[in-house]
C-alpha cells in the first residue's frame, strides 16, 4: 500500500500515457535512501500499456565497475534488433556488449547506438525504459543511458530513471526533467507507521520524529521494536552509536538470524550483480545448501526478482555485507571468483578476496583493464588498472600499471586522477614508464590543465629523444607542443615549434613532416603570410584528404581546413570538413563533430548557404554543449551567433554572442575571444546598434593589436568596425580602423580583404570618389564567392549614389543588393534595402517573397530538411542525426506542412541552393 505521493504518481502516469501515444519522456525521480523512488519506479511499470515492453535495469553498490553491464541487462530483450542499426553503431554497441569483438572507434558511438536501438524498439510498440539507481550505474552505462535520455525525440520511449541525490555525484543530465521526493506529509506518514503492527501513540509520536517522514525508515523502525516497546512497556532504546537509524534497524533485524544464514547473505551481498548461477554455485560452495537463506526469507529480508533472490533494500545489502567479519567476506569473494567464468566478475570478486598484496588479483584485474579498455570503458579500465596497482607488491609492475591507469582516467575526462597517477608513474625505476608518465601528463595539462606547462614537459622530452637519435619521436613532441599555441592562439610560437617539429620529421617520417607543415601553414596564414602557408597546405594534400578523422591528427586537420577558409580556398573546406562529418556521423562519433560542423557552417555562411550554415551551426552547438567541449562552444557560438544575427534572430544571436564571449574569456585562449566578440560585434551592427557594435569590436580591435593576427578574414571584424564606427557618426577613429585594415589587405593574398577594404574607403570617400571606389570593390568582390558580402557593399554604395542623387544607379545597386538579401534571408538587411530603395522612389515597397525554410523551420527541422534534400532516405537521416526514423517522419511532416510541400522532390527544389 503507498501512502501519499498521489501528485507525483498522476505525474507519471500521464507521462506514460504520452508516451504510449507517441510522445517521448525523459523523467529523474530523486531524492535521499529510502525516499520512495524505486516504490514509484513500479507504479511507473505497472502504469505501461499493456502491449509496450519494458526493458529494466538498476545500479549496485560495488567496488568493481563491470563494462556496461547494466546496459547488457537493460538491452537484452531489445538485441534481436541490433542489425536494424547502422553498421558502424551495431559493430560498437555489440563490442561493447561483448557480443563481437570490436573496437568502438569513438567514446559516443555505443550511446548513440543505444538510442537508435530505443528507437527501433519504439517503432515495434510503446516502450518503457527503467533504471533504478543510476548512480550506482558502471559509468559506461551510465553515460549511456544518460545520452538517451537527453536525446529522446519522437519516438514514443518514455525513460525513467531514479537517483539518490546524495551519493555516487550528480547526475549531470541537464535537459532531463526532475522530479524531487519530498518527505511524507504527517498523515501519510503515521499511517505508513502504523502500516505493520499497532504502536501505542507516544511511542508513534517519537517515531515520527526520528523518521522525518522517511518512508523506509517509517517502515523499518518498528520492526526492530520488540513486542513491549511496540506498546510503549518498555523504554525505545537510544540512538545507534554509528550509522544511520535505518542501518541500526536493518543491522539488529540482521542480528537476529542464525549465523550461517549471515554468512550466506554475506555472499548473496557480495555477489551483487552476478548471474544467479553463480552465486548459487558460490553458496553451495561454502555449504550454504537451500536453507541456509530461509530464515532471511521468511523474515521478509529477501525478495524473489528475475530468477534469483535479492535483498529488500539496497541499505540491507551494505548492511549484510558490513556486519560480516573481514574472514568471511573474503571467503564470500573467494567462492564467487571460483564460481564466475567471466574476466571482469571474476577479477573483481579476486579484489575483493584480496588480504594485501595479492599477484593473482592483480593479473586478473588488469587482464580485466585491457578488457575494458578493448570495449570502449575507459572509466572501467582505468578502475581496474589502479585496483591492479594498488594489489603489486613489485613496484616496476606497479608504476607500469600506474600508467596504464593514469591513461584511461585521461580518456574518460578525469584529468585530476590522471595527473595524480601519472605523478606516481613517474617515480618508476623504469626509464620507457617514466618518459610515458610525463608524456601523459603533458597531455592532459594540454587539454585541462595549463598549456604551458605541457609545452615545457613536451620541449623537454624532444630535447632528450633528440639526443638519443629519435628524431621521429622528437617531431612527434615538438608537433604536440605547438597544439598549446595553436589552442591559444600564439601563431608565432605556433610556427617556430612546428617548423622545429618539421625540421626533425624530415626524411624520417613523411607523415609527421607533412603534419608539421600543416600546422605551420595554418601558423602562417594566421599570420598574414597568406602565400606562404598556402603553400605548405597544398604541399600536405594527401594528409589533408586521406586521414582517419578519428585520429589524434583530426584537430590539425579540422584546424587547417579552418585556415583553409580564410584565404578562400573554399574547395578544399568543403572537402575537408565534409568528409570529417560523414566519418563521424557514420562512426556515432559524436564529439568529433561540433568542431567540423562549425568550420562548415563558416563556410556556407560565407558562400551564402544560409540555411544551411544556420543548421550546422545550431547542431555543432548542441553537440558540443552535450560533450562538454568548452572551447569547441565558444567557437561554435561564434558560428550560431553571425547565423542567426544575419538571419534576423536578432535575440538569439545577442544572447549566443554574449554567452560565447563569457566562455571564450573564461575557458579559451585570446584568439577564440576575438572570434566571439567579432560575432557579437556583427549581430549589433545587424540590429543597427552602431554604439553597441562599436564597443564590442573595438575590444575586439584591442585583442587583435595585441596579438597579432596578420589575416583579416580571419575573424573578419575590421570592416565592421570601420562601418560601426561610421554609422556612431566617429569618423576619425574609422579611418583609423580602415588604415589598419588596408595594411591586412596589402599583407594577405585573400580578396575579400581587398573588397572590404575598399568598401570602407567607399563610406568615408567624398562624393566625386564614390562611383570609382565603389568599382574597385565590386572588381574585387567579383574575385571571391561571397553574394552576402558583396550585397552589404552594393547596399552602401547605393545609399551613397542615391545622396549624391544618382537615383538610377543607386536603384540598380539596392536592387541587386536586395536581390542578394531575400536569397538569403537575410532580414534586417533586406529590411535596410527596401527603406533605401524607397527613398529612391521605387516601389520596393510589400515584400512578396514566398516562405524560406530558414524562417518557417525551427534549426532540427532545417537539419532535417537538408539532409533529406540530399536525397537521403529516412533511416539515414536518422542515422546521421542520432535520431530515429520515427522521429524523421515527424518532423518530415512537420516540414511539408510548414512549407506547404507535398514531396521530397520539392523539398530538394527549394533547398537546391543550399545543398551546393
Ligand atoms: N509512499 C509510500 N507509502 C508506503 N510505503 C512506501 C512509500 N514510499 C516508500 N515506501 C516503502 O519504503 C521503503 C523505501 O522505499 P524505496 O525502496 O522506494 O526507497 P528508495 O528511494 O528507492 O531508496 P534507495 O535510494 O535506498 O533505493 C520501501 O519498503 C517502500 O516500499
Ligand atoms: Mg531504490
Amino acid at each position: 500500500m503507498l501512502y501519499g505521493r498521489s501528485r507525483e504518481r498522476e505525474q507519471l502516469a500521464e507521462l506514460v500515457r504520452g508516451a504510449g501515444a507517441g510522445r517521448s519522456f525523459a523523467v529523474l525521480v530523486e531524492g535521499p535512501a529510502g525516499i520512495g523512488k524505486s516504490v514509484l519506479l513500479a507504479e511507473a511499470v505497472a502504469q505501461a500499456p499493456a502491449d509496450a515492453s519494458v526493458l529494466r535495469t538498476a545500479g549496485f553498490e560495488a567496488e568493481a565497475g563491470i563494462p556496461y553491464g547494466a546496459l547488457s541487462e537493460l538491452l537484452a530483450p531489445a538485441l534481436h534488433l541490433l542489425d536494424g542499426l547502422p553498421e558502424a553503431q551495431r559493430a560498437a554497441l555489440a563490442g561493447a556488449l561483448a557480443l563481437e569483438r570490436a573496437l568502438p572507434r569513438d567514446r559516443f558511438a555505443v550511446p548513440a547506438a543505444v538510442l537508435g536501438l530505443l528507437g527501433l524498439a519504439a517503432d515495434e510498440r510503446p516502450l518503457l525504459v527503467v533504471v533504478d539507481d543510476v548512480h550506482w550505474l558502471d559509468p559506461a552505462s551510465r553515460e549511456a543511458v544518460l545520452f538517451a535520455a537527453q536525446r529522446i525525440d519522437a519516438e514514443g520511449v518514455g525513460i525513467v530513471l531514479a537517483a539518490r541525490d546524495s551519493d555516487g555525484g550528480p547526475v549531470a543530465a541537464p535537459s532531463v526533467e526532475r522530479l524531487g521526493l519530498e518527505p511524507l506529509a504527517r498523515a501519510d506518514a503515521l499511517a505508513l507507521l502504523r502500516d505493520g503492527a499497532p504502536l501505542a501513540d507516544d511511542v508513534a509520536e517519537a517515531l515520527l520524529r526520528v523518521s522525518a517522514g522517511n518512508p523506509l525508515a517509517l517502515r523499518e523502525l518498528p520492526r526492530a521494536l520488540s513486542a513491549a516497546q511496540r506498546t510503549g512497556q518498555a523504554p525505545l532504546s537510544g540512538p545507534p552509536a554509528s550509522g544511520g537509524r535505518v542501518e541500526a534497524a536493518f543491522e539488529r533485524q540482521l542480528a537476529q538470524l542464525p549465523a550461517t544464514t549471515r554468512a550466506a547473505l554475506c555472499l548473496l551481498a557480495a555477489g551483487a550483480g552476478s548471474p544467479p548461477e553463480a552465486i548459487e554455485r558460490a553458496l553451495a560452495a561454502v555449504g550454504a545448501d537451500g536453507d541456509a537463506l530461509a530464515p532471511a526469507r521468511a523474515a521478509g529480508l529477501l525478495v524473489e526478482r528475475d530468477g534469483g533472490l535479492a535483498f529488500r533494500h539496497p541499505l540491507l545489502t551494505a548492511a549484510a555485507y558490513h556486519a560480516a567479519p573481514s574472514g568471511e567476506r573474503r571467503t564470500a569473494h573467494r567462492a564467487l571468483a571460483a564460481a564466475l567464468g567471466d574476466v571482469q566478475h571474476r577479477a573483481w570478486q579476486l579484489s575483493g578476496a584480496a588480504f594485501g598484496p595479492d599477484e593473482e588479483a592483480a593479473a586478473a584485474l588488469r587482464a580485466a583493464g585491457e578488457e575494458a579498455r578493448e570495449r570502449g570503458a575507459h572509466a572501467e579500465a582505468a578502475r581496474a588498472f589502479g585496483r591492479a596497482a594498488e594489489l603489486s607488491r613489485e613496484p616496476t609492475a606497479r608504476a607500469a600499471l600506474e600508467l596504464e591507469a593514469a591513461r584511461d582516467h585521461a580518456v574518460a575526462g578525469h584529468g585530476e586522477r590522471a595527473l595524480e597517477l601519472a605523478r606516481r608513474a613517474a617515480e618508476s625505476d623504469d626509464a620507457a614508464v617514466r618518459a610515458g608518465a610525463e608524456h601523459l601528463r603533458a597531455h592532459v595539462l594540454m587539454r585541462g590543465g595549463d598549456p604551458l606547462e605541457a609545452v615545457g614537459a613536451l620541449r623537454s622530452l624532444a630535447a632528450r629523444a633528440a639526443a638519443r637519435g629519435d628524431r621521429a619521436a622528437s617531431a612527434r613532441y615538438l608537433l604536440e607542443a605547438s597544439f598549446a599555441h595553436m589552442y591559444r592562439g600564439e601563431m608565432a610560437e605556433l610556427s617556430e615549434l612546428a617548423a622545429q617539429a618539421r625540421a626533425q620529421a624530415e626524411g624520417v617520417s613523411p607523415e609527421l613532416a607533412m603534419a608539421a607543415g600543416v600546422a605551420e601553414g595554418e601558423a602562417l596564414i594566421a599570420l598574414g603570410r597568406s602565400r606562404e602557408g598556402d603553400a605548405l597546405l597544398s604541399g600536405a594534400e594527401p594528409l589533408l584528404h586521406e586521414f582517419d578523422p578519428l585520429s589524434d591528427l583530426a584537430e590539425l586537420v579540422g584546424m587547417a581546413a579552418m585556415a583553409s577558409l580564410w584565404i578562400e580556398r573554399f574547395e578544399r573546406v568543403e572537402r575537408i570538413a565534409g568528409r570529417m562529418i560523414a566519418i563521424a556521423r557514420e562512426a556515432g562519433a559524436v564529439g568529433r563533430l561540433p568542431f567540423p560542423l562549425g568550420v562548415r557552417s563558416q563556410l556556407h555562411w560565407r558562400r551564402g548557404r544560409w540555411a544551411a550554415a544556420y543548421a550546422d551551426a545550431e547542431e555543432a552547438v548542441r553537440l558540443a554543449r552535450e560533450t562538454g567541449q568548452t572551447g569547441t562552444l565558444a567557437l561554435t557560438l561564434a558560428a550560431l551567433t553571425r547565423a542567426e544575427a544575419g538571419i534576423g534572430r536578432l535575440e538569439e544571436a545577442r544572447a549566443h554572442g554574449e554567452e560565447g564571449v563569457a566562455l571564450a574569456e573564461v575557458a579559451a585562449g585570446a584568439a577564440t575571444v576575438l572570434h566571439s566578440l567579432a560575432a557579437l560585434g556583427f549581430a549589433e551592427l545587424t540590429a543597427g546598434r552602431a554604439e553597441a557594435a562599436a564597443a564590442v569590436l573595438a575590444r575586439a580591435d584591442a585583442i587583435d593589436r595585441g596579438l597579432p593576427l596578420g589575416e583579416p578574414a580571419l575573424t573578419m571584424y575590421a570592416p565592421d568596425l570601420v562601418e560601426a564606427l561610421v554609422r556612431a557618426g566617429r569618423r576619425e577613429e574609422a579611418a583609423r580602423a580602415l588604415a589598419r585594415l588596408e595594411e591586412g589587405a596589402d599583407r594577405t593574398a585573400g580578396a575579400w580583404s581587398d573588397a572590404v577594404a575598399a568598401r570602407g574607403r567607399l563610406l568615408l570617400a567624398e562624393e566625386a570618389d564614390v562611383e570609382r571606389i565603389g568599382a574597385e570593390a565590386l572588381l574585387a568582390h567579383g574575385l571571391v564567392e561571397m553574394p552576402f558580402e558583396r550585397a552589404r557593399t552594393e547596399l552602401l554604395l547605393g545609399e551613397r549614389l542615391r545622396r549624391a542623387r544618382r537615383r538610377a544607379a543607386a536603384r540598380e545597386r539596392l536592387e541587386r543588393a536586395l536581390a542578394t538579401f531575400d536569397r538569403l534571408g537575410a532580414e534586417p538587411w533586406a529590411s535596410r534595402a527596401r527603406t533605401e530603395l524607397r527613398a529612391t522612389g521605387a516601389a520596393a515597397g510589400a515584400p512578396a517573397r514566398a516562405v524560406t525554410p530558414v524562417e518557417e523551420l525551427t534549426p532540427h527541422e532545417l537539419q532535417v530538411a537538408l539532409l533529406v534534400a540530399e536525397g537521403r532516405t529516412n533511416r539515414e537521416v536518422g542515422a546521421a542525426l542520432f535520431l530515429s526514423a520515427k522521429t524523421i517522419e515527424h518532423h518530415l511532416s512537420a516540414i511539408y506542412r510548414k512549407l506547404g510541400l507535398r514531396s521530397r522532390t520539392q523539398l530538394a527544389a527549394m533547398l537546391a541552393g543550399e545543398t551546393g
